[in-house]
């Protein structure tokens, strides 16, 4: 393993001046792993500010402790997962423990197996439960430094691992420089070790440099600026007569560069201080990625300098040598070796580097050093580099994939070979989730363009980078725009883009794009799962133009077809985007229970093939839906773990949109600060239908709290309004009605109500035909009668709290009109059905409606009483215990939660006492209630 500390001159201090703080908050991380609990920390800061010293000393503290380190190197930056290798190296004996998907995709992505393209999180789960099984009896210390070199694959994987550890015994410390990928990544503690004081600098200089006369001290310590890499560095510089102040030092003469200039200036003038062959070798080792002494003397040897010319090097503490590996003392001594060199003999040393990995078997590496030696476009090299591309894809790096397809084009003489290369290199950047970049590279690979499969491969990267990041209508259109061009030749992508494009359109009511895509695929002949979905893509089209009964009546009959189909082959199982449409459907239609197999299926289906990256969008409806079949707690909990997953992986519209579920139960249950916090989120997101969604909530919230005129105002924005979502734009239909009504403005109820009954008709759900009857009470129509036909129509299920509301809504009638012994009945359902809810502001109307029916006492309706076991957990633990109960050992759910086996144990380890159980098998007997 590397070592983390440089010694420069042969001194390293003995010990580190001026950093009590930072190092007792290493201390207590450590004290912590040891107690079993995890922590991340990110020490971070400039050159030389001593970070590596920090890192080191959690090392030599870290008695008893497994210890794992590594440390990054510059050139390092484009190879997949050459970080993570680094540190996991030693310990990839212990993959087989993992469960198999996890395993793989390590394996995969260290290059030890072919195995198929895996989501880039799966990659940082499997980080996560290696180490957890390392720490797991021996709490672990992780330390990776100079991490601002981490490439991307490995940096994506270690911060996802360290933004879930927990209760595993780990402590995880990056040192970074800032700039990089983990300095500022959110969910990790940042430790930043400023600049040395007066005194811990005098001190520091004192042992060091003990020789110094008192003015050049002085002097020292205001040039180095408190940084102990220059208040070691500067006095080396000075000759014996500039140390006793007998002459002024040159050195200080730069005074306005930046430390690391002024250290690097230092290394520079060491090195042109050497013979020549020696800086030539040093070129070539500061121009290889390896560190391999071997492939170093191989490439110097082409050059005409041996080993021999080392020694100067050495001797000078540049470079050191050991194991097989040649080693600079310092980053920055790289960097003065490579940027005092002519340009000429830089491209000699990378084409001599080439050279040796070429006959070394490291065809990738080699084809980054002819990339470097490249002066202008060549085929040769860029045909390399996509080999180097296509390797970097099989291991799952999708970064280092990128970079080598984008450096390939750039080096291609070919117009379209330019362009197809751009057109991968947008692909991989958009699966490595750099939206933006893939979204540019796209732009500027489709100006180069002609080839229908290549520009159906581009359309698919820019509604993703929309879809995500910017239009949802964009998104469609170009979606339509790929199909187009591919139908001919590539029917089922053709297909798979036009359903696509219909689920977009959804997000901003897109009529037209939505009938283009029903047309097409109508017109296509698909395949079995595709052709499907004929119906439904045109259904949905009809009802974003507002024909709701026939668009209804359209994607119930896909539907229908899926449950055939599925009849016929209960294994076969959909494509994934078919899978989410299918969820989608029925939810727009009102089937809860539909919407929450298919979502539940997709969500089960992402957890075991590890599709991290969809896994946001299937929790957010199954939230949805498990919202509305009234399973609250479920809900949230499925809704906050898509929400964390979307935030850790960069997809803001979906946090919007999960934002917007979870906005909803806090307006059911009166949470009215987490509701407009969650409202103002979706807002920040600049997501249009996110915005229509945490309006909805906003003005359930109001109608909730009485306030019928505001909630009207936003009602009747949010229906009218071009390009509203459009589920929201009819789920809220029935509460524009409510809010007409006691507003006494009913005539604004009518339009809604008869758009609303257009939807039912065809929808065919009880609770939909009840809310049609509900609504009709409340604008007048045949009041007595509609009231009781929709609690009649009620009771055949669905939707409880809409349920409630109309009995709370009839009750009152009831009661109004002196019936208050129907009243009662009516009220005490709705009670009943709103504390079970949890719906604070809907019970509290109905316990006061119960009073005025001369009822005296009811019991408060939250928080749920003592027989509500769920109501105990937090979403987390409600998770985790409905998987043990179901016989899942930690390990397993863990796979499946994301989360670490011991996390798992914990999560556990709270929740039995709450449940009053004591083993797994009690809980496997308890009936957790869903309601
Ligand atoms: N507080 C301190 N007291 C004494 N010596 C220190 C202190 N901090 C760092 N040093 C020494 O200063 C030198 C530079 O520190 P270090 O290598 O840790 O810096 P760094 O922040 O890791 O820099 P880089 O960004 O180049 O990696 C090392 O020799 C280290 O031992
Ligand atoms: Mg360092």
């Amino acid at each position: 393993m590397r070592r983390l500390a440089y010694f420069f001159d042969g001194y390293t201090p003995n010990m580190l001046y001026g950093r009590d703080a930072e190092l007792a908050q290493i201390d207590r991380l450590l004290a912590r792993a040891r107690t079993g609990q995890s922590g991340s920390l990110s020490v971070c800061g400039e050159v030389g500010v001593g970070k590596s010293a920090i890192l080191d000393h959690a090392v030599l503290v870290a008695d008893g402790m497994r210890v794992l380190r590594g440390t990054c190197i510059e050139s390092e930056a484009e190879l997949p997962f050459a970080g993570l290798h680094l540190l996991l190296r030693p310990v990839l004996d212990r993959l087989d423990v993992l469960p198999g998907p996890q395993a793989d995709a390590l394996r995969g992505a260290f290059g030890l197996a072919d195995v198929p393209r895996t989501d880039r999180f799966l990659t940082g789960l499997a980080t996560l439960t290696l180490l957890t099984e390392l720490a797991d009896g021996e709490p672990t210390v992780c330390t990776v430094d100079d991490a601002h070199w981490l490439d991307q694959a490995s940096a994506t994987a270690l911060l996802f691992a360290a933004r879930r550890l927990d209760a595993e015994g780990i402590a995880l410390i990056f040192g970074a420089r800032d700039g990089g990928l983990v300095c500022g990544s959110a969910g990790i503690q940042v430790l930043r070790p400023g600049a040395l004081d007066h005194e811990a600098s005098a001190r520091l200089l004192a042992e060091v440099a003990a020789d110094l006369a008192g003015p050049v001290r002085d002097r020292i310590i205001e040039q180095s600026g408190g940084n102990p890499l220059a208040l070691i560095e500067l006095p080396a510089a000075l000759t014996a007569e500039q140390r006793a102040g007998r002459m002024h030092p040159q050195t200080f003469h730069i005074g306005t560069l930046p430390v690391s200039s002024r250290v690097q200036d230092i290394f520079q003038n060491r090195i042109e201080a050497l013979p020549e062959r020696t800086r030539l070798l040093l070129l070539v080792a500061a121009a290889d990625d390896t560190e391999d002494l071997g492939i170093v003397l191989t490439a110097a040897g082409l050059l005409r300098t041996s080993i021999g010319d080392l020694a100067p090097a050495e001797q000078a503490r540049l470079v050191q040598t050991g194991d097989g590996t040649l080693r600079f003392r310092h980053p920055l001594i790289r960097a003065a070796a490579y940027q005092s060199a002519a340009s000429s003999h830089r491209i000699a040393a990378h084409r001599a580097l080439a050279e040796a990995l070429g006959a070394a078997g490291q065809p990738d590496r080699q084809a980054w050093q002819l990339a470097a030696a490249a002066t202008g476009p060549d085929e040769a090299v860029a045909a390399g580099l996509e080999r180097a591309a296509e390797y970097a894809r099989r291991r799952g790096g999708y970064a280092a994939e990128a970079a080598a397809y984008e450096r390939a084009a750039l080096l291609s003489p070919d117009r379209p070979q330019k362009g197809r290369r751009l057109a991968l290199a947008a692909a991989a950047t958009g699966a490595a989730g750099q939206l933006r970049q893939a979204g540019a590279l796209a732009e500027r690979a489709g100006y180069l363009v002609d080839d229908a499969q290549v520009l159906a491969a581009l359309a698919e990267v820019q509604a993703a980078v929309e879809f995500e990041i910017g239009s949802s209508g964009r998104a469609a259109a170009s979606l339509l725009a790929g199909a187009a061009g591919v139908a001919a030749v590539a029917p089922d992508l053709a297909a798979k883009m036009l359903v696509e494009a219909a689920h977009e359109a959804i997000y901003g009511s897109a009529v037209q794009t939505a009938r283009r895509a029903a047309r097409d695929l109508a017109q296509m002949d698909a395949s079995p799962p595709y052709a499907a979905f004929v119906p439904a893509v045109a259904g949905l089209a009809s009802i974003m133009a507002d024909e709701l009964s026939a668009g209804v009546r359209e994607i119930r009959q896909t539907l229908s077809d899926l449950r055939q189909l599925n009849a016929a082959d209960p294994l076969a199982s959909l494509p994934p985007g078919l899978r989410r449409l299918a969820a989608v459907c029925a939810l727009t239609v009102g089937d809860d229970q539909g919407a929450h197999d298919h979502a539940a299926t997709l969500a089960e289906e992402c957890r075991r093939q590890g599709m991290i990256s969809l896994l946001p969008h299937a929790l957010q409806l199954l939230a949805a839906a498990q919202q509305f079949l009234g399973l609250h707690a479920d809900a949230r909990a499925s809704g906050m773990e898509g929400l964390r997953i979307a935030c850790d992986t960069g997809q803001e519209h979906r946090a919007a949109h999960l934002s917007g579920v979870l906005g909803r139960i806090a307006a059911i249950e009166g949470d009215e600060t987490a509701c407009r916090a969650l409202a103002e989120q979706a807002a920040t997101w600049r997501s249009a239908p996110a915005v229509n969604s945490a309006d909805h909530s906003l003005s359930l919230l109001d109608l909730g709290a009485g306030r019928p005129d505001a909630a009207l105002a936003r009602l009747t924005d949010l229906t009218a309004r071009p390009g509203r979502h459009t589920l929201i734009a009819i789920f809220s239909l029935p509460d524009l009605v409510e809010a007409a009504a006691a507003s006494q403005r009913p005539e604004l109820g009518g339009p809604a109500l008869a758009r609303f009954e257009a939807f039912s008709l065809a929808a065919g759900q009880p609770w939909a035909a009840a809310v049609v009857m509900r609504c009709r009470a409340l604008l007048g129509q045949d009041t007595a009668v509609s009231f009781e036909e929709a609690v009649r129509m009620h009771s055949d299920g669905g939707r409880p709290f809409e349920r409630a509301r109309t009995e709370l809504l009839y009750g009152s009638w009831l009661r109004r009109n002196r019936r208050r012994a129907d009243a009662r009945g009516q009220l005490e359902s709705a009670l009943d059905i709103f504390s079970r809810l949890g719906a604070a502001p809907w019970a509290a109307r109905a316990r006061s409606e119960l009073r005025a029916t001369g009822v005296s006492q009811h019991g408060t309706a939250t928080p749920p009483d003592d027989g509500d076991l769920i109501g105990r957990l937090t979403p987390q633990e409600l998770q985790v215990v409905r998987h043990a109960a179901a016989g899942l050992s930690n390990r397993e759910i863990g796979a499946l939660l994301f989360l670490s086996p011991r996390t798992v144990g914990y999560h556990l380890y709270k929740a039995y006492p709450k449940l009053a159980v004591t083993t797994r098998a009690q809980l496997a007997r308890l009936v957790l209630p869903v309601m």
